[in-house]
């Protein structure tokens, strides 16, 4: 049987209210365009903060002009919609009007994987608002190669041997395929700088699974490089396969259960603790947050997703709920101040070149 593609295609279109979360009229815009369509098996529309979430599943591949196209019009549709309203930020996230088939750099974020399916093949999209894609750096590495996280990786023979971790430089645009568990300390290295390194895929090693085929993969995609200038944030999306050969669906889902700190949140340009919710509470109205991260899981079959699961709608992660909002309440309390604030060349904007302008003249050298 021909491969499987899963696409996870997002955008902010406009936010209901501020930047909280979308408007169920953006939801239906999106199901009534998805719905018609003779290209996609199967599709799953959500939200996650104000980011609207096309999860979609078709036989045409990566980077698929068809499947592109149709979440583009999905997306331009929708924007139409939010303009009617008066959302705001309408069409946020749409940074050209030239779409020419792909819509990679044009501002929606994109994670997408095209795979051989098991007789039984559980997949997570995972998706993010007010963050980064580095956000998934922590929980992705956590799965894939720590044996404090991943019973498995010490006790199922299938992934003894490790995963390979392929990982961008966004800041120069270019990559490196990095094993763990041996070059554990120099991935390390690397993605702990998560404003610079970002996972972007985990492929296997040897054993059960194609080597060639990723088992998760992250949208890397950055507005501000994108359009040059502060145009909203570049909220991420991930993919995550399990079971089988792989991390179990609870060793995908066990780094939630700690409300790392992520940078986003208020405008783009603070550090904040991340909060599991199930999709109803992902509404970031705390200083438009915390950040917020879902998870929705699947059993895909004959490339159909079925009945989709709201994994964190779960009392299991309450502690880590709590835990964020605690975190978040510390971290408040240093209002303009690093590290809640983002040093200066992190943020989304600053206003300090007008305060370095207005005080020309004003500064004398000290010896
Ligand atoms: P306004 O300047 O329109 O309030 O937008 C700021 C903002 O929403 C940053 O996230
Ligand atoms: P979004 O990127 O989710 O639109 O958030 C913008 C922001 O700055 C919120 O304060
Ligand atoms: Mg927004
Ligand atoms: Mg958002």
């Amino acid at each position: 049987m021909s491969k499987t593609t899963f696409s996870a295609i997002k955008a902010d279109v406009g936010g209901f209210p501020g930047h909280a979360t979308v408007h169920p009229k953006l939801m239906e815009t999106a199901e009534n365009n998805l719905k018609g369509s003779d290209i996609l098996l199967d599709y799953h529309i959500t939200h996650c903060g104000d980011d609207l979430e096309l999860l979609m599943t078709h036989r045409q591949g990566e980077d698929s002009d068809e499947v592109h196209s149709l979440a583009w019009d999905t997306f331009k549709k929708a924007t139409e919609v939010a303009k009617e309203l008066g959302l705001y930020g309408a069409g946020q996230d749409l940074l050209s009007d030239a779409f020419s088939g792909n819509i990679r750099g044009m501002g929606p974020g994109i994670a997408e994987m095209e795979f051989t399916e098991r007789k039984a093949e559980p997949l997570v999209a995972f998706m993010m608002d007010k963050t980064e894609p580095g956000a998934f750096n922590l929980p992705i590495f956590k799965t894939f190669a720590d044996p404090f996280n991943t019973a498995g990786l010490v006790i199922d023979p299938s992934i003894h041997s490790g995963f390979t971790f392929e990982i961008w430089d966004i800041k120069e645009s270019s990559r490196v395929f990095m094993d763990a568990p041996n070059e554990m300390y120099d991935i390390l290295a690397l993605i702990g700088a998560k404003g610079r390194f970002v996972i972007k895929r985990v492929f296997p090693k040897e054993g059960k699974l194609p080597t060639d085929e990723p088992v998760a993969v992250v949208s890397t995609e950055k507005l501000y490089q994108i359009a040059g200038e502060y145009v909203g944030k570049d909220d991420p999306v991930a993919v995550v396969r399990s079971q089988s050969g792989l991390p179990a669906l609870g060793e995908v889902l066990e780094p939630y259960s700690h409300a790392f700190l992520v940078s986003g949140w208020m405008r783009g340009s603070h550090n904040g603790p991340i909060m599991p919710v199930g999709v109803d509470q992902a509404r970031c109205t705390r200083f438009d947050g915390p950040p917020r991260v879902i998870a929705v899981g699947f059993q895909i079959k004959d490339g159909k997703m079925g009945m989709a699961s709201d994994l964190f709608d779960d009392p299991a992660y309450d502690p880590a709920r709590e835990e964020s909002a605690l975190i978040a309440n510390y971290m408040r309390r240093h209002g303009p101040f690093e590290p809640h604030r983002l040093p200066l060349e992190d943020m989304e904007y600053t206003t300090l070149p007008k305060v370095m302008t207005k005080l020309k003249g004003r500064f004398e050298s000290v010896e």
